[in-house]
């Protein structure tokens, strides 16, 4: 089948969230500050309230400073939503044929949606993930006891 015909099969699975939220992490991906990879790597987030957020990464000189497009969404949901935000769908677009979320991304992103549907592009398709089927067996820590309050 023709690389065309495939990804218009594969939107096809998809509903018009879906494809609004994949439109939005397209954009986000043109924003990334990618100059030593070069690869521009968008996510589009959308919570439970049903507000999308959107991440890019943004490389540094000192390479293990770059922060990821999808903890960068994740991030900004939070600064906005606060701590009980949860993750409902998460979509991710690059620049490149493939690219499935990292293994810290994973971490960051099963915080705030154990449950959360993960839409990211594989061989011009779109491969639908969740959260539990990326990382099955991710680190958990109960939460810790109340601070007091410091004087
Ligand atoms: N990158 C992301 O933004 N998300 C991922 O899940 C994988 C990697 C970025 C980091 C870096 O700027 C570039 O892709 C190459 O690793």
């Amino acid at each position: 089948m023709a690389r065309r015909d495939r990804r218009a099969e594969a939107l096809d699975r998809l509903d018009a969230k879906d494809i609004e939220l994949i439109g939005k992490a397209r954009r986000a991906s043109a924003q990334a500050y990618a100059p030593y990879s070069k690869l521009k790597v968008g996510a589009a987030v959308r919570t439970s309230t049903g507000r999308i957020f959107l991440g890019c990464n943004v490389e540094n000189a000192s390479y293990s400073l770059t922060s990821c497009a999808e903890r960068n969404a994740i991030f900004a949901a939070v600064a906005e939503e606060g701590p009980s935000m949860q993750l409902e769908d998460v979509a991710i677009f690059a620049n490149a044929e493939r690219v499935s979320p990292c293994g810290a991304c994973r971490q960051v992103l099963a915080e705030f949606g154990a449950n959360a549907r993960v839409l990211f592009p594989e061989a011009r398709d779109i491969q639908i993930m969740t959260m539990e089927q990326l990382l099955p067996t991710r680190f958990k820590l109960a939460p810790g006891p109340s601070a007091e309050r410091q004087s």
